[in-house]
C-alpha cells in the first residue's frame, strides 16, 4: 500500500502549476486532484499535469477522504476562507504567500488550525534557497555579531501582475508591491536574523503608474494580459523605516514599477561582519586587524518550491514541524498591515 500523501491543489494559476510541477518531484507526495472554479484551465492544467481528478469547487475537493493535505494558491482574497475551511475539513495546509489581507485574518487561520489539530504552513519558498539559508547560517553562528541594520532593495522597474485583475484590486489582493513581493523580504529579513519584534514603523506607499493603465508601458507581465476596464488601487511602490525596539532597525524600498534598475537587495549588518543576498555573496568582516572580504562558494542550486513542498509533506508525516509558521505569518501580515496605516497617517505607528 502507498504511504504517499494524497495532496490536492485548489487554485491552478500561475503558482497553482508551479505546485504541481514541483509536487512531481517529491517522491512521499501524490498529486490526485485539481480545483479551479474555471472550468477550461481546469482541464487544461489536468492534462499538462497528469491529474484526472478535477473540481469546480473546493468544498467537493475538501469532501475527499483519501486527500489529506492541499496547497492553496487562489487570488489573496479567498486564502483565509479557504484555508479556514480546509482545516476544518481536517486537511493539513501549505497556504500561498501573502497570508491573508490583514493580521486578523491570519489570526483566525491560526485558530483554526488550533482547533484542527493539523499542520499549517505558510508558503515562503523564498527562505528555501541555498543563499537564504547560507547567510541563516552564518547569523546562527555569531559570524556577524550584534546585527543592528537590515536593508531591503526590491525593486522591479516594470513589474506589476495581472494589471486590472484581482492583483491591482485592493479588496482581492489586500495591497499591490508591499504584500506581494515585500511580504517574501519582509519574512527573509526577520527570518535570517531571528529579529521576529518589529515594534514601529515610519512608511509611504505611492500608486504612481497604474492610472491611466493604458499609459502603464512594459516588457511583459506575470499573469497578463492588462484589463483596462478594471481595477487599480493599490501601491506600486513603498518605503519605510522599521524598529525593532532600540535593537535594530530596517529599512526598505519595495516596487512593483519603479524608474530604477532592477534589484533584489538584502543586506544585514552587523558588528562583526555584513552581507547582502543576490550574486556573489561576500562577508565583509575583519581577520585580525585587517579588513577581509571573504567571498563565500557553495552550491547554489536546489531549494525552491520542490525543497519547499517536501517539507510540508514530512511535517503531514509527523518527520518535522513546518518550517515557515502561522505565527510567522501573522507578524509579516501586522508589519503590512502597520505600513499601510503609517502611510494613510502620515506617521510614526505601532506595529
Ligand atoms: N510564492 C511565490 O513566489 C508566488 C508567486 C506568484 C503568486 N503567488 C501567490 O499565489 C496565489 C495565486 O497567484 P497566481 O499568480 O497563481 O494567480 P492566478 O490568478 O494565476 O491563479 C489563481 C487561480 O485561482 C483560481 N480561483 C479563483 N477563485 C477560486 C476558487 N474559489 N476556487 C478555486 N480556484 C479559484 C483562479 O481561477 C485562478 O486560476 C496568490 O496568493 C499569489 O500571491 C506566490
Amino acid at each position: 500500500m502507498s504511504t504517499k500523501v494524497k495532496v490536492g491543489i485548489i487554485g491552478v494559476g500561475t503558482i497553482g502549476s508551479v505546485h504541481a510541477d514541483a509536487y512531481a518531484k517529491v517522491g512521499d507526495a501524490e498529486l490526485v486532484a485539481l480545483c479551479d472554479i474555471l472550468p477550461d484551465r481546469l482541464g487544461e492544467k489536468g492534462k499538462r499535469h497528469g491529474v484526472a481528478r478535477r473540481y469546480e469547487n473546493y468544498h467537493d475537493l475538501l469532501a475527499s477522504a483519501d486527500i489529506e493535505a492541499v496547497s492553496i494558491c487562489v487570488p489573496n482574497r479567498l486564502h483565509a476562507p479557504i484555508a479556514i475551511d480546509a482545516l476544518q475539513a481536517g486537511k493539513h495546509v501549505l497556504l500561498e504567500k501573502p497570508m491573508a489581507l490583514n493580521q486578523d485574518q491570519g489570526r483566525a487561520i491560526c485558530a483554526a488550525r488550533d482547533a484542527a489539530g493539523r499542520v499549517l504552513q505558510m508558503g515562503m519558498v523564498r527562505r528555501q534557497s541555498p543563499d537564504a539559508e547560507r547567510i541563516k547560517k552564518l547569523v546562527d553562528e555569531g559570524r556577524l555579531g550584534d546585527i543592528y541594520q537590515i536593508r531591503i532593495r526590491l525593486i522591479r522597474r516594470r513589474g506589476i501582475p495581472g494589471m486590472g485583475g484581482w492583483f491591482t484590486t485592493k479588496a482581492e489582493s489586500g495591497g499591490g508591491g508591499l504584500i506581494d513581493i515585500g511580504v517574501h523580504f519582509f519574512d527573509l529579513a526577520m527570518w535570517t536574523t531571528g529579529l521576529w519584534n518589529p515594534t514601529r514603523v515610519s512608511a509611504k506607499v505611492y500608486a504612481k503608474f497604474g492610472s491611466p493603465m493604458e499609459d502603464y508601458h512594459y516588457v511583459n507581465m506575470w499573469a497578463g494580459p492588462p484589463n483596462y476596464a478594471g481595477t487599480f488601487d493599490v501601491d506600486d511602490y513603498a518605503a519605510g523605516l522599521v524598529r525593532f525596539g532600540n535593537q535594530a532597525t530596517m529599512s526598505f524600498e519595495v516596487a512593483w514599477a519603479a524608474n530604477a534598475q532592477d534589484e533584489q537587495m538584502l543586506e544585514i549588518l552587523g558588528t562583526k561582519g555584513g552581507l547582502k543576498l543576490g550574486g556573489d555573496m561576500v562577508l565583509l568582516t575583519e581577520v585580525d586587524d585587517l579588513l577581509a572580504d571573504v567571498k563565500l562558494n557553495f552550491a547554489k542550486e536546489g531549494g525552491g518550491f520542490p525543497q519547499q513542498l517536501a517539507k510540508f509533506v514530512a511535517a503531514v508525516q509527523g518527520k518535522a514541524p513546518p518550517p515557515a509558521t502561522g505565527e510567522q505569518g501573522v507578524i509579516a501580515m501586522r508589519l503590512i498591515d502597520a505600513i499601510y496605516a503609517s502611510s494613510a497617517a502620515d506617521a510614526e505607528v505601532e506595529v
